[in-house]
């Protein structure tokens, strides 16, 4: 190879291979650093949570394989729990876990584009750690995906690629007669992302049997037949098997390390910093969005039904990472920070979100404030990210 195409090669490989985070790691130090000076000048904000017993969340390509294969079993247990959804409610939730997908589809259109959007899905993650915990004896934490880490390569990547220590991998090459996802509809695509090489079920790693029960709402794969629910809330019974469509394209466009790295430093207000994180416009999709269409697929790609893919949690915990990384730079002025209103990109109009608005994870956990949602050393919360 000729020196000069090394030389402009090197970085494309280095990510590859390697995947450097630099400029988020020095980020997620420096909050660290910032919290341990704010509490040491200040106190604790709980009497309970300290440094020293903190609960430390790990990037999924750090943990062993043993502590991999520890969390996948744990998150089967809790879908061969009985739910606790009533049947009134949700008829197609069969399962613990189909309760976390059942409380998400029911409250969709006021915990996204809102001013509790972070607070709620900080809240819901770590419910869903504790049930891991306290109802299937997981004794690890919520790990994360950092994006950043699989940009370039996703199928190749621990998180990916399809090994008995992944969260399996891409779905099998069904193209039907779409080649392309809208975002963020079909019907209006801001975004198309070009189809990539999957689009059928995953039939590889440890969830290539896992079924999916309710949904889909919204499904982004035109091939995929709606729940049979008339009420259009996807609350039916409806078995089949999980669909990906991996996306490389998406990924390599707006989850790499600077992605992550430019939203936390380009934005010290708490509004652009929201805004820009979660979703889509005028052809830029925000790392929120782009986690959830870089899996994409039944259910991964449904704005109601994406907590039905067992990824979600991991990329929820690096959404939650990321706004972690951003109140700590600045914790003093940060921490409480609120953006936006009570409803969908406040659609119909309404009035801001407040820290005294309760949140809810209905039978998955009790309605507590936004406010005890802001620090992951109070409230609920004691765990911190590295
Ligand atoms: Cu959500
Ligand atoms: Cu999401």
């Amino acid at each position: 190879m000729h020196f000069l195409t090394l030389i402009l090669a090197a970085p494309l490989l280095f990510q590859g291979v390697f995947a450097q985070t630099f400029e988020t790691d020095i980020l997620a130090a420096k909050a660290l650093f910032n919290l341990a000076t704010y509490t040491a000048q200040h106190g604790y904000p709980s009497g309970s949570c300290t440094l020293q017993n903190v609960a430390i969340r790990r990037e999924w390509g750090a943990l062993s394989a043993r502590e991999r294969k520890d969390y996948i079993n744990a998150v089967k247990c809790l879908a061969s729990k009985p739910n606790k959804t009533p049947a009134s409610q949700f008829p197609g939730a069969r399962n613990r876990y189909d309760d976390f997908v059942a409380t998400h589809m029911n409250q969709t259109l006021s915990i996204h584009g809102t001013g509790n959007f972070i607070g709620w899905h900080r809240y819901f993650t770590w419910a869903y750690e504790q049930a891991l915990r306290n109802e299937c004896g997981y004794k690890g934490y919520q790990p994360y995906w950092n994006w950043a880490k699989s940009a370039m390569d996703p199928l190749n990547s621990p998180m990916f690629d399809g090994s008995n220590t992944s969260m399996s991998g891409n779905g099998e090459y069904f193209f039907g007669n779409q080649s392309w996802v809208g975002i963020p509809t079909n019907d209006a695509p801001d975004i198309k992302i070009p189809k990539g090489t999957g689009g059928g079920c995953v039939r590889t790693g440890p969830f290539k049997d896992w079924q999916v029960n309710l949904g889909p709402v919204a499904p982004v794969l035109t091939y995929v037949e709606k729940n049979p629910d008339p009420s259009g809330l996807g609350t039916y019974y409806n078995p089949r098997c999980m669909r990906r469509d991996i996306s490389q394209w998406t990924s390599s466009r707006w989850s790499k390390d600077s992605d992550i790295s430019s939203l936390i430093n380009a934005n010290t207000d708490i509004y652009p910093f929201w805004s820009l994180l979660q979703g889509v416009s005028s052809g830029y999709m925000g790392v929120h969005a782009a986690g959830h269409f870089t899996i994409g697929g039944d259910p991964g790609g449904d704005f109601y039904t994406s907590p039905g893919d067992p990824t979600f949690f991991l990329h929820h915990a690096q959404v939650d990472r990321t706004w972690w990384m951003w109140q700590n730079q600045d914790p003093v002025h940060r921490t409480y920070a609120v953006a936006g209103t009570i409803t969908f990109s406040n659609t119909p109009p309404s009035r801001n979100a407040t820290l005294d608005d309760l949140i809810d994870l209905g039978v998955n956990g009790d309605a507590i404030k936004l406010r005890d949602t802001m620090s992951t050393l109070a409230g609920p919360f004691c765990y911190v990210y590295v």
